[in-house]
């Protein structure tokens, strides 16, 4: 399946939260106030964070529809969601296949679909698609790929908010002997098919924001950095664990250092020494 754990997705909720871009999030929020009620095409979706982060914000009437390969993690998408709305003092019911999530200004339906989005979600039965969102998806897929997901956001004339894709820099500290060496192996595994093609990796959001603007959106493009501190241990370890194990997949040979590389890193984290910044950008889009 997708590689990708609902404990990990939980794991990097609140850092992913708190490093969206606010200047991107303010415009995305003037934009909604040109709008009624919205419809939101989430690609990706895993456990829903991205409807978490953006549905307060957005507010209002809204209609979602979350879309995803994985089963189990859309299983946990609606108890997570359920118990989200629960904390805020919203309301939720089920209807037929819709999630009302509700309090007094407030009314989402959520629709969550399995489908898998490198076949078949251009085939869905959704219409009128404002806002198409995405968070941390577009560095996995292929530039083919890419293209048909502006084609389609400009068919729609839809709104675009595509965050946190991973832009290719990683810098630790204190700095360690094999750090450089690692970033470049993991930047290349970061190329390898995950399930689209070659994928994009960190050339995916300044790709997407020059296919938009050929299809004259305004496209803004701005950094969304992860700031990791010492506390942030638990973050930086499955980080490195992840990057420890790319590194090996791509490594022309196998290599005693990377084993020491990593041995020292995870000592650092473990002491409390070792702080982390990951790159990303946010992009939002709009022909308005
Ligand atoms: C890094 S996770 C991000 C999840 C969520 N957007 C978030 O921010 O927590 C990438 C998501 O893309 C989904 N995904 C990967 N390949 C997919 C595909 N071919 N079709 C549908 N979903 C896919 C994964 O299942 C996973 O939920």
């Amino acid at each position: 399946m997708s590689g990708f754990s609902a404990e990990w997705l939980r794991l990097r909720e609140p850092t992913d939260a708190a490093s969206r871009n606010l200047e991107l999030t303010a415009q995305l929020i003037a934009w909604r106030r040109r709008h009624d009620a919205l419809s939101v095409l989430d690609l990706g979706s895993g456990t829903g964070a991205n409807f978490r982060i953006l549905a307060p914000a957005l507010g209002g009437g809204q209609r979602w529809w979350l879309l995803d390969h994985d089963p189990a993690l859309l299983a946990r998408a609606g108890e997570a969601l359920r118990q989200w709305a629960e904390k805020r003092g919203m309301t939720a019911a089920d209807q037929g296949e819709t999630l009302l999530l509700k309090d007094e200004t407030n009314h989402c339906w959520l629709e969550r679909f399995c489908l898998d989005l490198n076949e078949d979600w251009e085939r869905l039965a959704v219409a009128n698609v404002q806002l198409v969102t995405a968070s941390a998806l577009i560095d996995l897929v292929s530039a083919d790929w890419l293209e048909r997901l502006a084609q389609r956001c400009r068919t729609w004339r839809a709104a675009v908010l595509i965050v946190l894709s991973y832009d290719g820099s990683i810098a630790w500290e204190p700095v360690a002997e094999g750090d450089e060496r690692v970033r470049e192996w993991v930047n290349r595994h970061q190329h390898t098919d995950k399930g689209f093609g070659s994928a994009l990796g960190p050339d995916a959001a300044p790709a997407l924001a020059r296919l938009l603007e050929r299809l004259d959106y305004r496209v803004e493009l701005r950094p969304s950095p992860w700031t990791l501190a010492a506390q942030d241990a638990a973050l930086q370890t499955a980080l490195l664990d992840g990057w420890t194990e790319a590194a090996r997949q791509i490594a022309p040979e196998p290599d005693d250092w990377l084993d020491v590389w990593s041995r020292h890193r995870r000592d650092l984290i473990e002491r409390g020494h070792s702080r982390l910044s990951v790159g990303h950008w946010d992009l939002f889009a709009s022909l308005e």
